[in-house]
């Protein structure tokens, strides 16, 4: 039967999912329900100052992206927790520890770095954390906060450095999406001594305008999260994950216990919820984990530990896929239902028909593999 279990930054944890720093865990009751569904790790939103910065808008702050009425992705305008240190040192952190799950408290860093130490000090001296996320990461920061460090190795090197000089346990690093090159970050991040990085936090977006009144749908700029966010992560997790040596969390646009396995093939430890939970409520968690487990007792899996990164030796570089040899589309006409959708999406032209059969035409064929991805009953591939 398979094991769950993970051991991410020296914690064990009884299996990989973790719910995020968000609405979800913005007490601790939130993260006692996920605790008691079996999740193994939750973050609580993240803690900081209590400052008028740190207040988040209270007339809407979601819109939910669609395209053809389904749900894609999500702009949020939320900021830290609301909730004072007080409140989660006397008394949330203890109801979460009910839920039984890891407690991987997320901390703000603050503008000086001096004030991050003592924000991990006060935390720690709980006694009731058993791992740091240093959120740099904030897509919409005030006051030199949140991305503002984040897309700065320099600045998220003095910030680690800091938060390290005062903790006593391990403590991992949550990274904007937001950057060119997340590996600069992640260098930095594994040079001030962190023991892992959570890639990564939402993307900062803007979610549109209502096109009867002219007016912005959410009047400033927020995080995007959800299902289209993931290529975005996945291209900076498997780029981290080749270049740095420390274990990872993935974050975004988990939906079902696939994207659990997809992350850890692209090299993830533990991967975290947030938008999943906050659609469809918590009950996915022990969905998920029953599927995990399931899929990794048919596919004869006992451990995470024989699947983490396979996929990665096989990203390659535009120049080397452009060696590798053309293949062509071939119609299998056993399969075909004549539905005329490849013809309709191949932009050279090289697949005729009339309604009632279709062909290739080779010579025309240029390789992209867009009739494969429209097919509807599967008849078309790349040979
Ligand atoms: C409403 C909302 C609030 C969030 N608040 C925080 C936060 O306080 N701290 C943090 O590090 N990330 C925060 N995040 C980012 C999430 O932790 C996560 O990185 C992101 O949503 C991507 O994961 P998802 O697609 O599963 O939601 C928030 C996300 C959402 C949707």
């Amino acid at each position: 039967m398979a094991n769950l279990k993970v051991n991410f930054a020296g914690v064990e944890f009884k299996n990989p999912l973790v719910l995020a720093s968000a609405t979800p865990s913005w007490d601790g009751e939130g993260m006692k329900i996920a605790g008691l569904a079996g999740i193994g790790g939750v973050i609580p939103k993240t803690i900081g100052p209590v400052q008028d910065w740190a207040a988040h808008p209270r007339n809407g702050r979601f819109h939910i992206m669609r395209t053809a009425g389904r749900p894609m992705g999500m702009v949020n305008l939320e900021l830290f927790t609301t909730k004072t240190r007080d409140a989660w040192v006397k008394e949330d952190l203890l109801v979460a520890k009910e839920g039984g799950a890891v407690i991987q408290v997320s901390i703000l860093a603050m503008p000086n770095p001096d004030d991050t130490a003592q924000l991990v000090d006060e935390i720690q001296a709980t006694g009731m954390v058993d791992l740091f996320e240093l959120n740099v990461s904030c897509p919409m920061p005030a006051a030199g906060v949140g991305m503002h460090i984040g897309k700065s190795p320099e600045l998220t090197f003095k910030q680690v450095k800091a938060a390290k000089s005062a903790a006593k346990i391990p403590l991992t690093v949550k990274l904007t999406p937001t950057v060119f090159d997340m590996v600069e970050v992640a260098k930095a991040v594994k040079e001030a001594g962190a023991e892992g990085i959570s890639i990564s936090n939402s993307v900062r977006s803007f979610a549109g305008v209502d096109i009867e009144t002219g007016l912005p749908l959410l009047r400033g700029y927020g995080g995007y999260s959800g299902p289209a966010i993931k290529p975005i992560v996945m291209r900076h997790l498997s780029e981290v994950a080749r270049a740095v040596d420390l274990p990872i969390s993935a974050i975004g646009g988990v939906m079902s216990y696939k994207e659990i396995v997809e992350y850890i093939m692209l090299g993830a430890t533990t991967v975290q919820t947030a938008t999943a939970v906050m659609w469809n409520g918590y009950d996915v968690i022990g969905k998920w984990l029953g599927d995990l487990e399931n899929w990794m007792d048919k596919k004869g899996y006992q451990s995470l530990d024989e699947i983490r990164g396979i996929a990665l030796p096989y990203i390659t570089t535009t120049e080397e896929l452009a060696k590798l040899p053309p293949l062509f589309a071939r119609i299998d006409e056993d399969k075909c239902t004549n539905c005329g959708i490849c013809q309709r999406v191949c932009m050279y032209r090289a697949i005729s028909g009339n309604g009632t059969a279709y062909q290739v035409n080779k010579s025309d064929c240029d390789g992209c593999g867009a009739c494969v991805q429209w097919c509807p009953s599967g008849a078309v591939e790349l040979k």
